[in-house]
């Protein structure tokens, strides 16, 4: 018999690690991981890694002829900077990888006669709003407005949304009788900050960049306004929202996808909250005007009451506990012990 894991794909990506430890702190002994990069030394012994490409067609045969995959989380993408530069690559990476793992879960889904989950993280890119007026109208955004984006990320993230639920319900929907449809849910993140890891090729980037250059002491330049507002969530909220979605009973979902976010802050604020813990910081502002476009473009904050009132979604760490008890004191850490 096969065995029954969690597949984990980008998994050796910021949400990634996070996601490893969550399940394993829970006691998940089955974890299998890819990526393109080698598992970090510290987090090796936790899962089975595959150094590979989701787009490698023969490794993911290899994978379902050796395993029962349960659960997928799919986290592989190029994030919304990078994808400016190489658009069609991202497309590639970023809708043709998830269109092949739907298939893969979609078949698994038929022979086991069991549903597989499949969830997905999207993101604030999938919003697109027009300008600062109407960003300032819509404070907190439901997961159906303002569905415009303006980077290959936020077309990618929209799009994939849209696959994964058709999918779960309407796949081949002429061709079979009953069958059995994968088990498809999402959530769309806001600004992710880590005090373990660093995005690479993002554009709220500038959050935690900030933060970890004024804690090695190393000048910033920020490239955004200061009063640029994003929501943010610190990154253990992150891998626990997944886990919360993955875990709650099927019949508790309403939607396929869901916001979820803990607060909204200012560049200014970030800017601040650094300076508090590091008061030598040297951080200027010279915005992007590319990159404040798209970061102006999302919203300044998400609606998340369907994930709180589904699956009693909650944030554990608000901005102070974020930064008092999570940022701060493992960033100082980090770099200072
Ligand atoms: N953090 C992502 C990015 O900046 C948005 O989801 O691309």
């Amino acid at each position: 018999m096969r065995k029954k894991i969690i597949l984990i794909t980008g998994a050796v990506g910021e949400v990634g690690q996070a996601l490893i430890q969550t399940l394993t702190e829970q006691g998940a002994t089955n974890l299998v991981t890819m990526d393109l990069q080698e598992m970090p030394a510290d987090i090796s012994g936790l899962s089975k890694h595959i150094q590979g490409s989701i787009l490698d067609k023969a490794l993911l045969s290899r994978l379902v002829s050796e395993y029962e995959i349960d659960t997928i989380y799919h986290l592989a993408a190029l994030l919304s900077t990078r994808c400016e530069y190489t658009p069609i690559a991202a497309h590639q990476v970023n809708v043709e990888g998830t269109l092949g793992l739907l298939e893969l879960a979609a078949e698994q889904s038929e022979w086991r006669n069991k549903p597989v989950l499949f969830i997905f993280p999207s993101s604030i890119a999938a919003y697109g709003i027009p300008d600062l007026e109407t960003k300032a109208q819509f404070p907190q955004v439901k997961e159906w407005e303002w569905n415009y984006p303006i980077t290959m990320y936020g077309c990618n993230k929209l799009y994939c949304e849209l696959l994964g639920t058709y999918f779960s319900r309407h796949y081949r929907q002429l061709a079979s009788e009953n069958p059995i449809m994968l088990d498809f849910r999402c959530l769309r993140f806001p600004g992710l900050i880590s005090a373990f890891t660093v995005p690479s090729g993002g554009t709220s980037d500038y959050g935690p960049e900030m933060l970890h250059a004024a804690a090695k002491d190393e000048p910033y330049e920020c490239f955004v306004r200061p009063d640029t507002i994003i929501p943010f969530m610190a990154m253990p909220d992150a891998s626990n929202a997944l886990v919360q979605l993955a875990q709650a009973p099927r019949q508790s979902i309403s939607r396929p996808v869901y916001n979820v976010t803990s607060f909204s802050l200012t560049a200014a604020d970030i800017h601040d909250l650094v300076i508090q813990a590091f008061p030598s910081s040297q951080i200027t502002f010279n915005p992007d005007v590319k990159r404040q476009g798209i970061v102006d473009s999302w919203p300044a904050g998400l609606d998340d009451n369907h994930a709180q009132k589904d699956w009693n979604w909650k944030p554990a760490y608000d901005v102070q506990r974020c930064f008092n008890e999570y940022l701060i004191p493992n960033i100082v850490k980090r770099y200072h012990t």
